[in-house]
């Protein structure tokens, strides 16, 4: 039985010890699945992933990552990675096409909603990628918040990983694609034990203005 999406919420820690038996198939495509149906920024989907299971990839993982054992010990650890093609011309293309085929086109609103300004970013020639590189991890972060939240709701345990040393390492490792870097990983396995909530900073001390009051 999965958790409630606010059940896992408040149940979710972040997991640094993980039992040694394996993640089942059905569990790695379940989270994978929560991510591959996150939201995106023009749903340009830019995540793409790869699934650790072998011991000597985890521990080469483990030293890229500033040598944080439990990288090495959970049974499968998925390196996120953003693709900045996803916001080349042709990516921009194919998803224009599919708001128009979907009916999006009609449900957008403003300045989205005008056909000339859709036009102006169709067409704006591809610039250098790298501009898109801060949106495309935010977007792929939600992703992974999605592959987090449903690992917790199946029992499991993670740990954000933002920690990576070096993007050269990373690309000798896994080879990754052109235009192809990682931006977290995600060791995944049954805890060891859950730990208690850790602090957060108060409801008063997050908002910059008070809350109405109540109806
Ligand atoms: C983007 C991001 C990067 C993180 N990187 C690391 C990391 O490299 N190593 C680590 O041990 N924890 C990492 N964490 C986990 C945080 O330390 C943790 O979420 C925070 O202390 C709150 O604890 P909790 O997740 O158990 O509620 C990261 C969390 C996020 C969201």
């Amino acid at each position: 039985m999965m958790l409630t999406v606010s059940e896992a919420i408040n149940q979710r820690r972040s997991i640094r010890s993980f039992r040694s038996d394996p993640v089942s198939d059905d569990a790695i495509y379940a989270i994978l699945e929560a991510a591959r149906l996150a939201p995106s920024g023009s749903n340009r989907q830019p995540w793409r992933f790869i699934i650790v299971t072998d011991k000597g990839e985890k521990t080469r993982l483990r030293k890229i990552c500033f040598d944080q054992a439990f990288i090495e010990e959970a049974p499968v650890v998925f390196v996120c990675c953003v693709d900045l093609a996803a916001y080349a011309k042709a990516a921009r293309e194919k998803r224009s096409q599919e708001f128009i085929d979907y009916g999006v086109i009609e449900t957008l609103s403003g300045y989205f909603a005008d056909p000339a300004v859709r036009e102006l970013f169709l067409n704006a020639p591809d610039t250098d990628l790298n501009v898109h590189f801060p949106t495309a991890m935010a977007n792929t972060y939600i992703a992974v918040e999605h592959m987090v939240l449903t690992a917790t709701a199946l029992g499991l345990g993670s740990c954000w990983v933002g920690a990576i040393g070096s993007a050269e390492e990373m690309n000798a490792l896994f080879h990754l694609p052109p235009n192809t870097l990682a931006v977290a990983v995600l060791p995944v396995g049954h805890p060891v034990k859950i730990p208690p909530p850790r602090p957060r900073i108060s409801l008063d001390s997050i908002l910059l203005r008070p809350l109405p009051t109540r109806r």
